[in-house]
């Protein structure tokens, strides 16, 4: 009875809580934007076809406990849903429910559970999807099973492929992995093959698991004003990360400390997540290049620390790195190889205008970096093979750190440059370059002549870094007792 009680008036809190609650952010993608991308994806697909989207799974960390919820950004930017459990149908063509009524898209979302909202979390629902989202269609995943679609009369239907990986919770026959067989059987999927993936040909039938890849590359790789608006509120955010970490290191400070103060930063402006792991590395650990161990205890006097972090507001991530002395001045070799990464990217950025290949970036920066490297006595000819240059220095930023989006710039493109060199311990060199990774990356949004700087905030040249590392910082005040038991 105590049991029901508390159930039911959990429930009537939370189904009584305003659509502009005080509990969350009023800054989100309202639902005529989300309604307005779909109706830009429903004019890009092929004739008489439908486009299945699937949320992302919870992943389990470990016994009881899951990883942190993150939607997967096809189906955010499709529904604002940040809710596991959903399935959603986009049609090209409008599509008649038995009872007469006419649509052309449905969703079916995880159901409102008094008891487990109690414990994991607030649910919307499909009454919430229908008025906080726009959707007219929306039901209970439960109905999906009953839901009595004809998949065999459409020309395409269009999906990603499944990985396997999906989680069975068989206490609920609506969670992602039944949703999932459930469409396998509407919609005829093979039962032998684990994954279409695994066949070179797509099966003679109507699933075509490849096509929907391009159509949302087209639509998500072109930022429209209002995720414009989120980009640089991330990018500025993972600016200042970057500004208050150089006003505050000093040697003897651990790679996490520095990691600690740019996302204190990021959650203090509100960022949600991180877009990727942050990669913060003392001197050697900088040339592992998606280094996220982030242990070392005490900083060295005289190394430099790459740190490469992305606040994720919104759904919308930057991608920022900054290499910078730890002592506040660079050494005559590092500030050779910063100064050589530096011109880089300048010349990258100066490349990067409409028509250009994102590749074509990568060949710029690699030919300065190549001249450099041979005046610098690092390698001998600039066409001799080596990995102190082992990465492209660009990508899409958007919803995720490595966005979907065409090869070809066109304005409103948000992108990345990111030039590095690496000269890890021991290699074929002077051992005076030993140790020293520098990755200068930066935020650009592609226009109609060129591109502008988003992350210009936190500086970048030599000369600027090493002044904002003079000015002080609020930490410097900030002590926390000693815990070490006495000896
Ligand atoms: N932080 C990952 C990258 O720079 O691409
Ligand atoms: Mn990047
Ligand atoms: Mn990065």
């Amino acid at each position: 009875m105590k049991l029901f009680c508390l159930s039911f008036l959990t429930l009537v809190i939370i189904s009584n809580l305003p659509a502009q609650s005080p509990d969350l952010p009023n800054d989100f993608l309202g639902k005529e934007w989300h309604k307005e991308r779909r109706q830009k994806l429903r004019e890009s697909m092929p004739a008489n076809s439908v486009a299945v989207f699937f949320a992302n799974a919870v992943r389990n960390r470990s016994n009881d406990v899951d990883y942190v919820y993150h939607q997967d950004p096809d189906f955010l930017y499709l529904t604002g849903y940040r809710e596991p459990e959903a399935v959603l149908l986009i049609f090209k063509d409008n599509q008649t429910a038995a009872n007469g009524t006419s649509y052309n898209e449905i969703i079916f979302v995880q159901e409102r559970n008094a008891m487990r909202e109690m414990w994991t979390g607030r649910r919307i629902g499909a009454d919430g999807t229908k008025k906080l989202l726009g959707f007219e269609q929306a039901f209970n995943g439960s109905q999906f099973k009953k839901y009595n679609l004809d998949f065999s009369k459409f020309s395409e239907v269009l999906f990603y492929d499944f990985h396997n990986d999906v989680r069975d919770n068989p206490r609920d026959s609506a969670d992602l992995y039944s949703l999932i067989e459930q469409f396998k059987e509407k919609a005829n999927y093979p039962k032998k093959d684990n994954s279409l993936i695994v066949s070179k040909e797509q099966p003679k039938n109507n699933l075509n698991t490849r096509g929907l890849y391009a159509l949302m590359a087209n639509l998500r790789g072109v930022k429209t004003k209002e995720e414009i608006e989120l980009i640089r509120k991330a990018v500025m955010i993972s600016c200042v990360g970057q500004v208050e970490v150089m006003k505050a290191i000093e040697p003897g400070m651990s790679e996490r400390e520095i990691q600690g103060i740019h996302e204190f930063v990021f959650k203090k402006y509100q960022a949600e997540d991180l877009g990727y792991p942050s990669i913060v590395g003392g001197g050697h650990n900088g040339c592992i290049l998606h280094y996220t161990d982030n242990y070392k205890p005490s900083l060295d006097n005289k190394e430099l620390i790459l740190m490469d972090l992305g606040a994720e507001f919104h759904g919308y991530t930057a991608d920022i790195t900054r290499t910078i002395p730890v002592n506040g001045k660079f050494s005559p070799e590092q500030k050779l190889i910063y100064e050589l990464v530096l011109s880089a990217q300048e010349a990258s950025m100066k490349a990067c205008k409409p028509g250009v290949e994102l590749s074509q970036l990568t060949v710029v920066s690699r030919d300065v970096v190549n001249k450099g490297l041979v005046e610098l006595g690092i390698i001998k000819t600039e066409t001799e093979k080596h990995l102190f240059f082992p990465h492209g220095v660009s990508h899409h930023i958007g919803l995720d750190v490595h966005d979907k989006g065409n090869r070809v710039l066109e304005p409103n493109m948000a992108i990345t440059i990111e030039p590095g060199v690496y000269i890890p311990d021991n290699s074929a060199t002077d051992p005076k370059w030993w140790g020293i990774a520098v990755r200068i990356e930066d935020d650009y949004l592609v226009n109609k002549d060129g591109c502008e700087l988003l992350s210009g905030y936190a500086p970048r040249t030599v000369a600027d870094i090493e002044s904002m590392m003079k000015q002080p910082s609020p930490l410097q005040k900030f002590k926390l007792p000693d815990i070490n038991p006495k000896k």
